[in-house]
């Protein structure tokens, strides 16, 4: 009598545990099929095109919200986001060229930029000068596709305003 006590208790337990188990793994399977297998996250290395279409002097890439400087074969490129509240900021061509030393390595300037929201202004190396921007404007790094030579932009890839890109 009392092991079939036993019996209906253990057989009682293992149901309700086999039970949990299954409403456990019901919610964990629901829970991931809310989570997309693939990503949608835009790619953070983007060719921007072959170094030959960019101008002497500055090139905007409304779409990467970035422009492109460029002297000779040497390359640098400067965030258009604004650093107080995320506006595209404009280039304003310099009256004269300037030429500065930045980080250590000589700078030649042609813009400026100005935010168009509030009001900040930078230096032609991005430096925040005035109005309620926090910071400079960020540089991303360049390189040359190995594939087909285009310039690659990497938009999480911040580096020092002494970066430079120098072709061969
Ligand atoms: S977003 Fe540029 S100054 Fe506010």
């Amino acid at each position: 009598m009392v092991e079939t006590k036993d019996r209906r208790d253990f057989v009682l337990k293992l149901g309700i545990g086999a039970g949990i188990t299954a409403l456990g793994a019901q919610a964990v399977a629901s829970l991931r099929s809310l989570v997309p297998n693939v990503s949608y996250d835009s790619p953070t290395t983007v060719k921007v095109g072959p170094p030959n279409d960019f101008p002497d002097g500055m090139k905007f890439l409304p779409d990467e919200r970035l422009f492109v400087f460029r002297d000779g074969k040497t390359f640098h490129a400067i965030s258009a986001v604004c650093t107080h509240l995320g506006c595209t900021v404009r280039a304003e061509a310099l009256s004269q060229v300037q030429t500065q030393g930045v980080e250590g390595k000589s700078l030649r300037m042609t813009h400026r930029f100005l935010c168009p929201c509030h009001g900040s202004k930078y230096k032609g190396d991005g430096s925040n000068e005035s109005g309620p921007a926090p910071s400079p404007l960020a540089w991303y790094h360049l390189s040359l596709a190995s594939d087909d030579g285009q310039l690659v932009v990497d938009l999480a890839k911040p580096v020092g305003h002494d970066f430079r890109l120098t072709l061969a």
